[in-house]
């Protein structure tokens, strides 16, 4: 009998079932496995990678050798449902399987009635039969290959093998939980007009329109609305069959283009209070970032009510300092690359590294208790310095190339982004955690008495001008006032489990400019633990 209590026990997490859910823990929202928070360190693959059984296992290894947790796979509904009513699960069982094998967790992607707006996985049967599946249409009157979310016919499809589909992930995963999110559709939105002009489009868009406006905006507005209302209604069939994190993504409305020349009424930031009213069951509106100005996005999008997802990013140099930032400034629940799987090892070495010291930093990140306060550091040429006031510290952060001896700085074109997460563990104590930063601590009355000379690598004035200069020796009987601060030493660090640190070698001399700032080379990732002191 007691034996029998014993198995019991030991199976209960199994019959229980894995969980995933976001919560809010501290100061961030977490993905939490069963029970336990962690930070998704994502990479999502190429669009037809796993569109062959026998291609999984190779993909899915690389995904692990360059040190993901988490990878972001495509489930499309035509492979999925290549006859109607008839089912073929094989593709999604085998991502699965050798996830399993990787140590890899999956976020699925349903790739169904909508892909970058377009209804290009919808299975052939589907695209045939325009009668029953009705087309958006252009003002023009036009027919587009993109599916009407007006159309009763396409929904009751798209979600009878979306649901389908889930049904036989919880039944193949709940018990381990190797699936922990799911993205509805892709990149929704209406191009060529800001709405869908249908038949069915125009009575409810005669309906809806009150106030009698006519211009593209009220159009992407009433777009939004229902585009949102028939992901709500898949997510809550999804969430009777399966209940986990559940998100959708946008493609970003950047370079100045109008609705419809941009996919109009996606989850924008603009149309964020649309999208969270007709949608509550979704938990995260995501953006997929290609564009230049990442933080700017970022910032868009990690908001009260929307905990920062970036399912897709361009996949370059930047991506390891990208995602450094992403959590930092921002708490992220997870960054994560697009087509990681076609990348080289040249640039993707930068997430293995950045990721690695993620990995380490995690204890810390997701110290719900000791809630550390954490900030972002991203730099390029034209956006070189961030100071940060925290209490009396003032910490100047910049692109490692300020300084002025690295010949790399004077290079044509665009520098490689420096970034990184400072993150202060005691009064007058940081981790400075990147690649391509360098960092000066001063109090803030320091600060603003700062006068700026420029120093050679040994320290010294790079040039005089022997010249005798008044303006000199009037700043010079302005008395100092007020404290200093010091550094009282920069060690090269590694974190352990419990979240405690681990020596690994000090950065003195030449290596903190004979202490005057922690600083990390591009192209070097490392963990700085600096000490400082006032005098
Ligand atoms: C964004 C889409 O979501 C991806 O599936 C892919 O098409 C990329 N764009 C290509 O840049």
């Amino acid at each position: 009998m007691k034996r029998l209590i014993i198995i019991l026990f030991a199976l209960l997490p199994l019959l229980a079932g894995a969980e995933s859910k976001l919560q809010r823990q501290g100061n961030r929202t977490n993905i939490v496995i069963d029970g336990r928070p962690m930070l998704i360190l994502g990479g999502e693959l190429s669009n037809s990678a796993v569109t062959a059984v026998d291609d999984v296992a190779l993909v899915m290894a690389k995904m692990h050798a360059i040190g993901l947790n988490t990878v972001l796979v495509p489930a499309y509904w035509d492979l999925t449902e290549p006859v109607e009513g008839k089912f073929d699960f094989s593709l999604t069982d085998r991502v699965i399987e050798e996830a399993r094998k990787n140590q890899l967790k999956v976020v699925f992607l349903w790739f169904g009635a909508w892909k970058n707006s377009m209804s290009c996985y919808a299975p052939l049967w589907f695209k045939e039969d325009v009668k029953r599946f009705p087309r958006a249409i252009t003002a023009k009157g036009k027919p587009l290959e993109i599916a009407s979310a007006f159309s009763e016919n396409v929904f009751q499809a798209d979600n009878r093998a979306f649901c389908k589909w889930l049904r036989h992930v919880a039944d193949i995963d709940k018990a381990v939980g190797t699936v922990i999110m799911v993205q509805i559709e892709n990149e929704i939105g209406m191009l060529e007009d800001a709405r869908d002009h249908s038949p069915e489009a125009d009575k409810a868009f005669n309906a809806w329109n009150k106030s009698g406006k006519d211009d593209i905006y009220n159009d992407e507005k009433f777009m939004a609305e229902y585009y949102a209302r028939y992901v709500e209604r898949m997510a809550k069939s999804a969430r009777a069959i399966y209940d986990m994190p559940l998100f959708v993504n946008a493609a970003m409305n950047s370079r100045g283009r109008k609705p419809g020349e941009y996919p109009s009424a996606g989850p924008l930031a603009h149309l964020m209070d649309v999208w969270h009213k007709a949608a509550p069951s979704i938990d995260m509106l995501a953006p997929d970032i290609y564009d230049t100005g990442f933080a700017g996005w970022t910032a868009q999008y990690a908001t009260k009510d929307n905990p920062l997802f970036i399912p897709e990013s361009r996949c370059c140099i930047n991506s390891g300092v990208r995602a450094l930032y992403t959590f930092g400034e921002h708490r992220a629940v997870g960054f994560s690359a697009f087509a990681i799987d076609q990348e080289s090892e040249t640039v993707t070495t930068h997430l293995t590294r950045s990721y690695d010291m993620l990995r380490e930093l995690s204890p810390i990140l997701l110290d719900t208790k000791a809630k550390y306060q954490t900030w972002g550091m991203l730099f390029d040429k034209k956006d070189r310095e961030r100071i940060i006031t925290d209490g009396t510290v003032s910490l100047t952060c910049r692109h490692y190339f300020t300084l002025p001896w690295d010949p790399r700085a004077n290079a044509e074109g665009d520098w490689q982004e420096g970034g990184g997460i400072v993150i202060r563990i005691a009064q007058n104590e940081y981790l400075i955690a990147g690649s391509g930063v360098m960092v000066e601590f001063k109090t803030v009355t320091e600060k603003q008495q700062e006068e700026r000379k420029t120093l050679g690598e040994d320290g010294f004035v790079a040039a005089g001008t022997n010249k005798v200069d008044k303006t000199a020796d009037k700043q010079s009987s302005t008395r100092f006032q007020g404290k200093r601060i010091g550094i009282g030493y920069v060690d090269q660090v590694s974190i352990n489990d419990d979240g405690t640190l681990r020596y690994i070698r000090r950065d003195n001399g030449d290596q903190d400019h004979q202490g005057r700032h922690a600083r990390i080379s591009v192209d070097e990732y490392k963990i700085l633990h600096v000490k400082l002191y006032e005098y």
